[in-house]
């Protein structure tokens, strides 16, 4: 017999998040554990077909270095990163053409998230899709290229869990670790919207959906 914890909560309003737990980490930042779960097997399936259109790549960082954590995006933009800078692009460089549209799982995930955080009018047009592969990490920085910082950041961890480092707003803040498993969803707003954050380099392992890979979205709210 197999048994699934999540499936056994009844998702009571307080506390909850369709069927896992709320954890607040901030003023405006909360872990919503498992809120993605059972989505994660469609999220999968549509992130397939993105990267059929537009490839995983490493960018570049205005330095000059290499990112170890590969990326690509759909939406209306999508982040991206050379040697002049960070910005959101409506098209892929790669390709010229636009950024593949965001699917409507994504979409109503992201809205959800959000509202169950505290955020209700989120309207995101951008998803910034990572992948890490063991050993990759993700240096502490702010999302701070979007033109309305009013909008919070939905994040949803997929695969193997990773160490998420969550700190104030200032760099020098000790970031707080926080594990993260498959179908946990982050969400961070309003006076937690500039805290710094960052991925610890990804433990190796094997999960039952994505082998040695997690993959994490990012929605915002970037034009
Ligand atoms: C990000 O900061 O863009 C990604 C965070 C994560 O992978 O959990
Ligand atoms: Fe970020």
């Amino acid at each position: 017999m197999t048994f699934d914890l999540f499936d056994n909560l009844d998702a009571p309003d307080d506390g909850h998040a369709a069927g896992g737990v709320r954890e607040p980490l901030a003023d405006g930042a909360v872990v919503l554990r498992g809120f993605a779960r059972t989505l994660a097997p469609q999220l999968l399936d549509e992130i397939c077909v993105i990267i059929g259109r537009a490839p995983w790549r490493h960018m570049i960082t205005p330095g000059g270095l290499r990112m170890s954590v590969a990326m690509t995006n759909c939406g209306q933009a999508g982040w991206v990163s050379d040697r002049t800078g960070y910005r959101y692009d409506p098209h892929d460089p790669l390709s010229g053409e636009p950024w593949p549209v965001m699917p409507a799982a994504f979409l109503d995930l992201a809205t959800r998230a959000a509202a169950d955080a505290g955020f209700a009018e989120f309207a995101p047009d951008a998803c910034l899709i990572n992948r890490y592969e063991p050993g990759t990490r993700l240096s502490l920085h702010q999302d701070r290229d979007e033109r309305d910082l009013r909008a919070p950041i939905v994040s949803v961890s997929l695969g193997l869990p990773a160490v998420f480092l969550f700190g104030g707003l200032r760099r020098a803040d000790r970031p707080a670790r926080i594990r993260l498993a498959h179908g946990d969803v982050v969400v961070w707003g309003g006076p937690s919207r500039l805290a710094f954050h960052g991925v610890a380099p990804l433990a190796d392992g094997d999960h039952p959906l994505l082998g040695r890979e997690r993959i994490n979205l990012t929605f915002r709210k970037a034009m």
